[in-house]
């Protein structure tokens, strides 16, 4: 069983937990943010009103979410890069990493603020209502919409770097960077390996005649 804790080979069951609860909020929140936009504003239009009402409350629970993962990623264990990873490559997924964070920070911060400028509270599925950040302003509301927007929209491009290097880290290169994301499966053993391990000489691979059994799964 994958352990709760994160090792250096592998993220463990309570960040594996949040990395994929949150990949499918935050899908859903754009999916929903892209399609409610584009509703026409007729009157008074209940399934617009209603759409933006869930957006703002799932939003707000992505808020929540993304401090309790900041909370448990700076008390962990951060999993090794494959040492096979060329400098740049690990330096970008980093840096993809930390777009992520800020992403999933400023996003619903911009949303929360939007609100308080056009002086409508958010509410938090009914339970209490978040205090506002900002007086009434038209014109801050406005700009606040635009950067919401823009935000929106860097964070599709992160997700499409992501999702692409994850697949081909996967598919293409066998690395086993999807399996220390994934619940049950193994790491590679070259992902693991302490340094003192790795500048060993490594043992010569084991020669196969036809009769020799492939390992056993263990
Ligand atoms: C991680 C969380 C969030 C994500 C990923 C997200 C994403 C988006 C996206 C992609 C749009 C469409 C932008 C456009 O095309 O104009 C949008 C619109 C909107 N979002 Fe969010 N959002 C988040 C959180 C929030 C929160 C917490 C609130 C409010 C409390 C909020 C309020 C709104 C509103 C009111 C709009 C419509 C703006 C307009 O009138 O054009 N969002 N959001
Ligand atoms: C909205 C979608 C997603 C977001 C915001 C996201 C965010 C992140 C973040 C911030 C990390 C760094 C680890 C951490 O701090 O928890 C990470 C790691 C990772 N993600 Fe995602 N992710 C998303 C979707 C996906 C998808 C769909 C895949 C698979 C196809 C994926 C595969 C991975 C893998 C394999 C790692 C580990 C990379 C490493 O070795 O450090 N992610 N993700």
């Amino acid at each position: 069983m994958t352990p709760l804790q994160n090792s250096e080979a592998r993220y463990g069951t309570l960040a594996m937990a949040l990395h994929w609860l949150m990949a499918l909020l935050l899908s859903a929140l754009v999916v929903l943010g892209l399609y409610m936009t584009k509703l026409p504003d007729v009157g008074f239009d209940t399934w617009k009103i209603g759409l933006i009402l869930y957006h703002k409350q799932l939003g707000i629970l992505a808020l929540m979410l993304v401090a309790l993962r900041i909370v448990w990623r700076v008390g962990s264990v951060l999993p090794h890069l494959p040492e096979t990873l060329p400098d740049w490559q690990k330096v970008a997924a980093r840096f993809v990493h930390l777009c992520f964070y800020a992403l999933m920070l400023a996003l619903p911060v911009t949303g929360w603020l939007m609100s308080s400028a056009t002086g409508i509270p958010v509410s938090v599925f009914g339970l209490f209502t978040l205090p506002d950040l900002v007086p009434y302003d038209d014109h801050l509301f406005h700009a606040l919409v635009d950067a919401h927007r823009y935000l929106g929209y860097a964070l599709i491009v992160c997700m499409v770097a992501h999702i692409g290097a994850a697949l081909r880290h996967h598919f293409l290169l066998h690395d086993g960077t999807l399996n220390r994301m994934l619940p049950g499966s193994r790491a590679t053993p070259t992902m693991h390996r302490s340094p003192a391990v790795r500048n060993q000489p490594s043992a010569p691979a084991p020669r196969r005649s036809r009769c020799s059994q492939p390992p056993r799964p263990r």
